[in-house]
């Protein structure tokens, strides 16, 4: 394997368990907040993004390099309010889609047709990770002080289900 690429994609597979990481605090932040919904939201948002750690490992793995696994960063721990937790994860989520478009740059100046094709999944997946994320932000600016609002919110978000991507879809 390309060790460019091999260690930017194990770069990338920590950067995805970080977001796991983060979301984690998040879930546990709300739910012991008695907000199980949006607790619930962000566990889902786990499972995506265990979903991008395991494709990057199988990349790595099917292109005959190794996982190195790296230790992972603190995250917060608490949020003034629910908007401020979710204005987190819009900017953590833009944060994240600049990652996949520089490792996009380097596939390409390394010609790594199979690493493009790749992070073509990616790229895609990050308009839908940042609208997911930037919908939230709206919907709970809309909400401001509003208690009801919030009980409301918390009720839909506790609908999220975690849908994996169909049979061959970016695999
Ligand atoms: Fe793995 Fe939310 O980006």
């Amino acid at each position: 394997m390309n060790r460019k690429i091999e260690e930017a994609f194990n770069d990338q597979l920590n950067a995805e368990l970080h977001s796991a990481y983060l979301y984690l605090s998040m879930a546990g932040h709300f739910d012991s907040a008695n907000l199980k919904g949006f607790g619930n939201w962000m566990k889902v948002q786990i499972q995506e993004e265990m979903l991008h750690v395991m494709k990057f490992y199988d990349f790595i793995i099917n292109r005959g390099g190794n996982v190195s696994l790296k230790p992972i960063g603190a995250v917060e721990t608490k949020w003034d309010t629910p908007l401020s937790a979710f204005e987190a994860t819009y900017k953590h989520e833009c944060y994240i889609s600049g990652r996949i478009n520089n490792l996009m740059k380097l596939a390409r100046e390394e010609n790594e047709n199979a690493a493009i094709i790749f992070l073509e999944w990616f790229v895609t997946e990050q308009v839908e990770e940042e609208a997911t994320a930037d919908e939230k932000v709206r919907e709970l600016r809309m909400i401001g002080d509003s208690g009801p609002g919030l009980f409301i919110l918390d009720r839909e978000l506790a609908q999220r289900v975690f849908t994996p991507p169909a049979a061959g879809a970016g695999a």
